[in-house]
């Protein structure tokens, strides 16, 4: 097939000179006097587009943005008489592949397009095979080859790969909720869009709604201007909605009307918006239960869970506590600079008998801990110390006693999002995962108890 080359240039003569050349050279040619035709031809698929700066309704950069936002691929060659710098290189930072300077010489023209239609077509087969990489390799980070967990990968490529735009899963805390919403957002064709998570319990219910449906400027007091939100800021990807049992009933309604009629509006806003995307639920409670209790509703509980998958607590998989063992082993001994080569088979059955509560984050830290302590090339019961015994793991509760004169909560959170924070030197995602917590639950106290200028703390890095 020729490759069709938008022409966008309100002078005849310049369109005409370039179609006689293009054509000639065996390209099909669509020619565009103003920006707005332009993106309407754009629409409609082309190849390259050779872009005039000066055009009678708008300026060529800002309809490059516009095509950029449309479709990144087709290389766009922008011609300008200004002999300015500052716009050659504005319009390469705004995604033009070249610029060409009027008056130009056609055949100087002729060979810009021939190369930046050659570079496209050599991303473009370099997108490919990565996308067939992705295939093979696109579930390393979900670990485990138990049967359990073969039909889990299974279902999560099947759920990747189909159209379908809600996922819920399902599974106790720590069994990898994250690690498959994730896999799930790489296996699609949305990889290349964005993914976007958010934990409804993280924020109340006014803020989680904004962050959600966005707002319109004066939609409340502090919305000083308008603000898009996730849903609208991961078009043509995934939004990863966390403890969605944690979500209010006004917002759960909300959230299925979207579901179900694909559009929405920002808070205060009179329009219908319709981002593409895929939203993914998890939750770890029993929604079956909070239905039942009147804290969830039934019809977006349905509408959720027309395809969901349930991660099975590791303790029913005790075939992938080896593989996993030795997967945190290597990405440890990767991160602390140490080299321990294996686990002791009296360690390795002591993990395997051990009912994880809190499920592959435990194990996870367990290694984790049990690697700083090593100092040989094994791991032996002796790094495992820590983990408490088998008859007393999974009774979560009562290790802590109320003191008889009580607490102030408060300070009592506090004081353990300071302790975190030290003992995970400042690195957000670990302190979440010492206090069992999400990410956005710690953001949130670190703001709540203005951590961030704590000087016990230190330094608080985003990750
Ligand atoms: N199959 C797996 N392979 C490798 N690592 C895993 C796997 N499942 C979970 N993990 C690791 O275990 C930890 C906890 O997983 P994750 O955060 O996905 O759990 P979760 O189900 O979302 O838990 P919560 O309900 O508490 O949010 C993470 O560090 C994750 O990388
Ligand atoms: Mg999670």
């Amino acid at each position: 097939m020729k490759p069709t080359i938008l022409v966008v240039d309100d002078e005849e003569l310049v369109r005409w000179s370039l179609r006689q050349r293009l054509e000639a050279a065996e390209y099909q040619v669509v020619e565009a006097s103003t920006g707005e035709a332009a993106i309407e031809h754009f629409r409609n698929g082309v190849d390259l587009v050779l872009l005039d700066y000066g055009l009678p309704d708008t300026n060529g950069i800002d309809v490059l943005m516009t095509l950029r936002s449309i479709d990144p691929d087709p290389p766009v060659i922008l011609l300008t008489a200004h002999s300015s710098v500052e716009r050659a290189v504005e319009a390469m930072q705004k995604g033009a592949y070249h610029y060409a300077r009027k008056p130009f010489n056609l055949d100087d023209v002729a060979v810009l397009v021939e190369r930046a239609l050659e570079t496209t077509r050599l991303r473009r087969e370099v997108r490919s095979l990565q996308a067939r990489d992705r295939e093979t390799h696109g579930f390393d980070k979900v670990v485990g080859e138990s049967p359990e967990m073969r039909h889990v990968k299974a279902l999560l490529r099947k759920i990747a790969i189909s159209p379908a735009s809600t996922v819920l899963l399902t599974g106790e805390s720590g069994t990898g909720k994250d690690v498959a919403a994730r896999a799930i957002h790489a296996q699609s064709d949305r990889s290349s869009g964005p993914f976007m998570n958010i934990t409804c319990s993280a924020l109340p219910e006014t803020l989680l709604e904004s962050e959600l449906f966005g707002h319109e400027r004066g939609a409340f007091t502090d919305a000083k201007t308008q603000k898009k939100g996730l849903l609208e800021q991961a078009d043509q990807g995934t939004v990863f909605l966390d403890e969605i049992a944690e979500m209010s009933p006004t917002l759960q309604a909300k959230l299925l009307r979207f579901l179900e009629e694909k559009a929405f509006r920002r808070v205060g806003g009179r329009v219908d918006i319709r981002p593409d995307v895929r939203i993914i639920a998890a939750t770890h409670r029993d929604l079956q239960q909070d239905i039942a209790e009147g804290r969830f509703r039934a019809d977006l509980y349905y509408r959720l869970a027309v395809l969901s998958v349930h991660l099975p607590p590791l303790r029913d998989r005790a075939d992938d506590i080896e593989l996993l063992a030795k997967y945190f082993v290597d990405r440890f001994n990767r991160e602390f600079h140490r080299s321990v080569r294996s686990v002791s088979r009296q360690a390795l059955k002591m993990l395997q008998t051990h009912p994880w509560p809190g499920n592959i984050r435990e194990l996870r830290n367990a290694i984790e801990r049990a690697v700083l302590l090593s100092d040989g090339d094994e791991l032996t019961i002796d790094h495992f110390q820590f983990i408490c015994p088998p008859q007393q793991a999974g009774k979560k509760d009562g290790d802590f006693r109320l003191p008889p004169g009580g607490i102030v909560f408060q300070d009592l959170e506090r004081e353990l999002m300071v302790q975190a924070l030290e003992r995970a030197r400042g690195n957000q995602t670990r302190a979440a995962e010492l206090l069992g917590m999400t990410r956005d639950q710690i953001r949130y106290r670190i703001a709540k108890f203005k951590l961030n200028d704590s000087e016990k703390v230190g330094h608080i890095s985003e990750r």
